[in-house]
């Protein structure tokens, strides 16, 4: 009954209007669909997402990773039991045979996976999340990227995302609520500060002010969080996803006008966090620099260190960096190592050393809704899904009530 009796794969379009790959599972009584997403600040060290690299779609089109899902994976899955993920997953590995995932493409993987769990999840008719972890009870509190700079946005902003922390709300739902309201209270204070242009958004839903500096974004954030009054609730985080405005032949980063060397920049952190109400930095050096990330740990020794294309969601790395103390979380992006069994146990190790986890979205994504799933099952207390806006980033939050509700009197909210 839970034998897989058919994957069959399409090119879709994710959020970007670029191809991506859509599959397909299904057994005699169920049916699971997926979609993978596609990062544009991608570590070097992610698994590879597979590219025709032809004229059609500007070379971005996924024909051939829909092609080794259709024509390679589904010969292999067909009569595998849907419910051994872990089985399924390491045939997929062993296909693909490389180390990161270039020959059959992560892309084609990723969707493979999550498809398989959410068809497993159908077949024994539970929702994923409890699929995932009968014992999944804790809603995420929500990091919402409500500026965006960087590679997702037309701004000099270096730093790309400036997220507001809703930690102190008595539910997700209310999280949610005062993200929002922040979100458009921000809006307004923007319009009239610098525009109607400044209230366009970027990848991630946020909006993307023509500022130049770090200080100005915090500055307008804080503006909207006391204008809001929820000084006591919320708190901000930064991705700032740093490979991206550094310069490997002078050792500096470029961020507000100036370039500065690993030491000065820590010191820049060390200024900001003092005069705002950062809890938590991602990437804040390059993505090779265990070492300097180590340093950061130290320094900024109440603010979490988020690793993203530091750990790339590999064991590999996340040992390193156990070993280094250079993360104090770990960024979980199942696209980045190809397969949710990976994914799982990326978190796991983590855990087990005492990081947090955060689950997150991609800047390109879809209508899939399976993160929302995952950061309730492995119990993560954090999600990083973007703005309270564009279909593709309240897909997630809107699953996330239902959850809430769904699980009633046993649904927890917060930092795990
Ligand atoms: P990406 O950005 O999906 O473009 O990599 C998200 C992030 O850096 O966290
Ligand atoms: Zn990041």
């Amino acid at each position: 009954m839970t034998r897989i009796r058919s994957v069959r794969a399409r090119e879709v379009l994710d959020s970007r209007g670029n191809p991506t790959v859509e599959v397909d599972v299904r057994t005699e009584h169920a049916f699971g669909r997926d979609i993978a997403p596609s990062g544009a600040s991608t570590g070097i060290y992610e698994a590879v997402e597979l590219r025709d690299k032809e004229e059609r779609y500007g070379g971005k089109g996924v024909r051939k990773a829909v092609h080794n899902v259709n024509n390679v994976i589904a010969k292999h899955l067909k009569g595998r039991d849907v419910v051994k993920q872990q089985e399924i997953d390491k045939i997929l590995i062993e296909l693909d045979g490389t180390g990161n995932k270039s020959k059959l493409g992560a892309n084609a993987t990723v969707a493979t996976s999550m498809a398989v769990a959410r068809c497993a999840a159908n077949s024994l008719r539970l929702p994923l999340y409890e699929y995932l972890d009968a014992m999944s009870h804790l809603l995420p509190v929500p990091l919402m990227n409500v500026i965006n700079g960087g590679k997702h946005a037309g701004n000099e902003l270096a730093i790309q995302e400036f997220m507001v922390v809703p930690k102190g709300a008595k539910s997700f739902r209310e999280s949610l609520r005062i993200g929002c309201e922040i979100y458009h209270e921000l809006k307004g204070i923007l319009k009239e500060k610098f525009g109607a242009t400044a209230v366009n958004v970027g990848d991630e839903g946020g909006y993307a002010p023509p500022l130049k500096k770090t200080s100005q974004a915090l500055d307008v954030l804080v503006e909207a969080i006391e204008n809001s009054g929820y000084e006591k609730e919320v708190k901000l985080a930064l991705d700032c996803a740093s490979s991206s405005f550094y310069i490997g032949k002078t050792k500096t980063y470029a961020i507000d006008g100036s370039g500065l060397t690993s030491e000065k920049l820590i010191e820049y952190y060390e200024g900001l966090v003092e005069q705002y109400p950062i809890i938590s930095i991602e990437d804040p050096l390059y993505e090779e620099d265990f070492q300097g990330f180590a340093q950061v740990v130290k320094r900024l020794k109440n603010v979490q260190v988020v690793g993203d294309d530091l750990l790339v969601t590999n064991v590999k790395r996340i040992a390193m960096s156990i070993k280094n103390k250079s993360a104090t979380a770990l960024l979980l992006k199942v696209n980045q190592i190809g397969t949710l069994s990976e994914s799982i146990e990326a978190a796991n190790l983590a855990k087990r050393n005492k990081m947090s986890v955060v689950v997150s979205h991609r800047s390109g994504e879809t209508e899939s809704t399976t993160i929302a799933d995952l950061a309730v099952a492995l119990n993560a207390g954090q999600i990083k899904t973007g703005a309270p806006a564009r279909g593709e980033r309240t897909a997630k939050y809107n699953q996330l009530l239902r959850i809430e509700q769904e699980l009633g009197s046993k649904a927890r909210f917060g930092f795990s």
